[in-house]
């Protein structure tokens, strides 16, 4: 979490411009920012309380400056404060450094820096780091003392610093994201290509353990052995216009529509390729399905997919717990990782765990070049372009999409299962109209009171309607829980009550005679029953039509909730782009 960027260049404004950058990164944290900007002897430091987003230009202005650098905050050590937010600095703010991460070992480096007389300001953790840059700065050049401190550290970081005076920005790398830009005599170093994209598409990943140094170029280091470290300028072919929001009010609500193309190019992939992995998932000693939140419950949807397609069973792990089943592991066994973001701390934590073991790892993520991405030994892009919104929506359908594809490619029916992803996208597209929309809002208007509502699904809609809680919590801060409907009856039922909302999730086949039996349960509690199918049934109050589309049914009966999720969000004044306590890579354990 949190975003951070800094720019080095001739352009004069170098403070506004690292602010316009951290905007495009907001959505990795948003409850402070901050940022530091060279005045010669010393450095202006600015920070304030809340989203970047409310900065306006008119009243703050900045002296002029060609380097700087910033961050948006998300909070791990200490409290929402301006003392907490960075830029932190070392106590005559000639150094400033910004911080995304964890020190895991900063008590100790704090007791250390406190014995010498350091005083510290704030309660993170990442203060350190300016401090002990100070200190090997009494010894050293300002370039070499960052590199001693870099070694120092301990966790998972990516750390920007700069000295007041000194033409270099320094940016490490242990963990957590870091990307160069390369402009016209200028350059960018950002979490996330967004903070530059619309001055480069020249771009040069930092891997772990690597720190760059920005001055008349770029200068890259291994950490830990200072040796000089080769790399390339890759271009990639993002564009600028699938990062904003063009007409609509939200980005959520853009990348909800977005899905009439992105399940298209989700499995516009190498036949051969799709092939090949199959054959990995099939000679595997067993296959791991690893994700966190949204991710996590596209691996459960996968589970039963794989299982009704393929007749072949898959593990599913959240990846938090997965360290504590690495003895499962062989070297023959196969980690498939699912991560939009492909920086998610606790799936690369998995993917350690299973390198670790010498398993192979194959990542199933949006963001290309992210580290699972190139940690992975076989990666499939799902090409939603950038996913802005904290909730996940676009990425989700997509990856359900791409696993749907391998299952079929398991069991020799790629074709096949091409055909039906290529007809529920037209479904889809038929969909996402605005009549559909308003029936949606309709509904966020009757309930938007309530405060608490349940959502229950069996097979793989269960694994749907524990996605569908985590859209309406996240979201509309509604108290919502998914449940299978088989397991109401054994406890959950005792919360229905008179008007309770309850989403019903509801696909053709083996399961829709006892998923409705668990809504009519519910209903005879005085529970209000929501029906997504794809045909009305007596027992609905409120029906929400979906197109029936056969084991793809998880990827058409998430959409309608997505929307309803946004609508009640809109509709109670949250920001459903920014929801609080949240943010969009959590790049901490
Ligand atoms: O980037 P990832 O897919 O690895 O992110 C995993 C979760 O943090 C993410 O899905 C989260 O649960 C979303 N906010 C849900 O909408």
């Amino acid at each position: 979490m949190c975003g951070i960027f800094a720019y080095l260049g001739p352009r004069k404004n170098a403070a506004e411009f690292v602010i316009h950058g951290l905007t495009k990164l907001e959505y990795r944290g948003y409850d402070s920012w901050g940022v530091a900007y060279d005045e010669g002897i010393k450095l202006g430091i600015y920070r304030q309380i809340g989203k970047i987003s409310d900065y306006d230009p008119v009243k703050t202005k900045f002296p002029e400056s060609t380097m700087a650098l910033g961050h948006s905050r998300w909070a791990t050590h200490g409290g929402v404060t301006v003392a907490n937010a960075h830029p932190h600095t070392n106590s005559d703010s000639t150094i400033a450094i910004v911080h995304n991460g964890i020190i895991e070992n900063f008590d100790e480096l704090k007791k250390e820096l406190v014995d010498k007389g350091y005083v510290f300001k704030s309660q993170t953790d990442s203060e350190v780091i300016a401090h002990l840059i100070n200190e090997y700065c009494k010894t050293m050049d300002f370039e070499k003392a960052a590199k001693e401190a870099m070694k120092r550290f301990e966790g998972r970081y990516a750390v920007l610093a700069m000295k007041a005076g000194e033409r270099k920005i320094i940016a490490a790398r242990r963990g957590s994201p870091l990307i160069v830009g390369i402009g016209n005599n200028e350059y960018f170093v950002a979490s996330d290509i967004p903070a530059f994209l619309e001055y480069t598409r020249k771009v040069m990943y930092l891997d772990d353990n690597q720190l760059v140094v920005l001055n008349n170029g770029t200068h890259f280091f291994d950490i830990t052995t200072g040796k000089p470290v080769e790399k390339r300028v890759v271009e990639i072919n993002w564009k600028t216009e699938s990062a904003e929001k063009g007409n609509f009010a939200h980005f959520m609500i853009k990348e909800i529509m977005e899905q009439k193309d992105t399940i298209y190019r989700a499995i516009n992939q190498e036949d051969s390729e799709i092939e090949k992995i199959a054959e990995e998932i099939k000679k595997a000693y067993g296959t791991f399905l690893i994700g966190c939140g949204t991710a996590g419950k596209v691996c459960l949807a996968a589970e039963y997919i794989f299982a009704k397609v393929a007749k072949r069973h898959v593990n599913v792990v959240v990846g938090s717990e997965f360290p504590s089943h690495q003895d499962f592991l062989k070297e023959k066994s196969l980690v498939i990782a699912v991560s939009q973001s492909g920086e998610t701390a606790d799936t690369l934590e998995a993917i350690e765990v299973a390198k670790k073991k010498k398993s192979k790892v194959l990542s199933i993520v949006n963001v290309e070049g992210s580290t699972m991405d190139r940690e992975s030994d076989y990666s499939l892009h799902i090409k939603a372009g950038p996913e802005k919104a904290v909730a996940s929506t676009k990425a989700t359908t997509s990856q359900i999409a791409i696993l749907t594809l391998l299952a079929y490619a398991c069991d020799g029916r790629l074709q096949e299962g091409k055909t039906l992803l290529i007809d529920t996208a037209g479904k889809i597209n038929d969909m996402l109209n605005p009549r559909y929309e308003e029936h949606i809002h309709a509904l966020a208007e009757k309930i938007q009171h309530h405060e608490s509502m349940y959502v229950i699904g069996k097979a793989v809609n269960y694994a749907i309607a524990l996605e569908a809680a985590i859209k309406l919590q996240e979201v509309s801060y509604i108290h919502a829980e998914g449940f299978a409907g088989g397991e109401l009856k054994h406890g959950p039922i005792a919360l229905i009550s008179e008007g309770t909302p309850c989403i019903v999730l509801v696909s053709n086949g083996d399961t829709r005679t006892d998923i409705l039996n668990n809504a009519r349960e519910v209903k005879a509690r005085g529970g209000f029953i929501i029906g997504v199918a794809p045909q009305n049934e007596e027992v609905f109050d409120y029906w929400i039509k979906v197109p029936d589309v056969g084991i793809a049914s998880p990827i058409v009966n998430i959409i309608p909730i997505q929307l309803l999720a946004y609508h009640l969000a809109v509709l109670r004044q949250n920001n459903p782009d920014m929801p609080r306590n949240l943010a969009k890579s959590v790049t901490v354990k």
